[in-house]
């Protein structure tokens, strides 16, 4: 595709004009569903993450000096509709913050199938964010760019830090309700715990229904949304403790329990959304049967068929195998603890 070439912008000296990032997807262990204001992206809960070691997304942001549109392209197509309007939207946000109007040429690689429930939007916009705060010259630190990110998608304010995070839901009624929402990184005894999540995709197609749809229906028609909002909040409690004392049953069994009540909200909402498929039920049973064999697996899913069990990284290769004889033609990926979002060099090479 054709691409400006980037200027440097005078009037703006901490613009870089031209900056790519990479970011990895993350996964709730207790879940992000349900926003209480749409514009802000401000979550009912909070939520708790494992960042990922595969499937990263790489983003370049350009300033295009005399371009009357922003040019966006994922994975060498140009996006239109829904999926460009969000972006755009996006950088109006970060032009307006920068006192820079120019418009950009956006370019993202995905390694994940999007749409499939798997993060590729946590990813995309944790990228997208940091790109774009570069080359427009935000200035943000990383709390600043959680913040952002999580304009884009909220999942995406959790995939700025590596490892596992909170992502704080920020208090109704703060002066600044922008300011109160953001994702920390969480010390955990990564280590001892040993944790690997082994990923299941039963179905990498796009989905039906998209997250942000599913959320608002679920928490404006579901008689079991605020039930399941005030259990999360005694889960995330309860995984923390689980965290820090290395103990993987408690958190893969506070991890599988507010992943289904999750589901269960959804299958309450009137219409109902149902994501997960007979396929994910075959995965389900394959992981009652681990635990029955006394391996540590436990399982979530997110607005997807799609299914990760968490394990040991020790008996991964064991829990895969299993996974694997219960998906039948679907793909089987090992994941471990991932790093953080990340600036590249000045001189990427993202559009070899
Ligand atoms: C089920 O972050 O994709 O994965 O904020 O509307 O973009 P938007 O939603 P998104 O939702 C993710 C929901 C989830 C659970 C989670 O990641 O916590």
């Amino acid at each position: 595709m054709a691409v400006e070439q980037p200027v440097a912008v005078p009037d703006h000296p901490a613009a870089a004009g031209d900056a790519t990032a990479v970011a990895h997807p993350n996964i709730a262990l207790v879940k992000y569903w349900g926003k209480r204001d749409e514009r802000l992206v401000l979550p009912w809960t909070d939520s708790l993450s494992l960042t990922l070691d595969v499937f990263p997304t790489t983003t370049r942001v350009r300033l295009a000096p005399g371009a009357a549109h922003d040019a966006v392209a994922l994975d060498g197509v140009p996006l239109e509709g829904e999926p460009l309007r969000r972006v755009v939207a996006f950088l109006d946000l970060v032009r307006e913050r920068a006192g820079l109007p120019l418009r950009a040429v956006v370019e993202t690689r995905n390694t994940v199938p999007t749409g499939a429930g798997l993060a590729s939007s946590a990813s995309g916009f944790a990228a997208l964010a940091t790109a774009a705060s570069a080359a427009y010259g935000l200035g943000l630190d990383a709390t600043g760019l959680s913040r952002l990110a999580r304009r884009g998608s909220g999942s995406a304010s959790r995939s700025v830090f590596g490892g596992f995070a909170l992502w704080h839901a920020g208090q109704p009624g703060h002066a600044d309700p922008d300011l109160g929402s953001y994702a920390e990184p969480l010390t955990v005894p990564v280590r001892a715990l040993d944790p690997a999540l082994v990923v299941a995709v039963v179905d990498a197609g796009p989905k039906a229904v998209s997250s942000r749809e599913a959320m608002r229906r679920t928490v404006d028609t579901s008689p079991l949304y605020r039930p399941w909002a005030a259990s999360s909040q005694a889960d995330l409690i309860g995984m923390r403790d689980a965290l820090n004392r290395a103990d993987l049953d408690a958190v893969g069994e506070i991890a599988e329990r507010n992943a289904l009540g999750m589901h269960a909200t959804m299958l309450a909402a009137r219409p109902a959304v149902r994501y997960l498929s007979a396929a994910t039920l075959t995965v389900l049973d394959a992981v009652q049967e681990l635990r029955g064999a006394g391996v540590a697996a436990y399982a979530t899913m997110d607005a997807g068929p799609n299914v990760k069990v968490l394990c040991r990284g020790a008996e991964a290769e064991r829990v895969a195998a299993a996974v694997r004889g219960a998906v039948g033609d679907g793909a089987v990926h090992l994941a471990g603890p991932g790093p953080g979002v990340r600036l590249l060099g000045p001189s990427p090479d993202a559009d070899a």
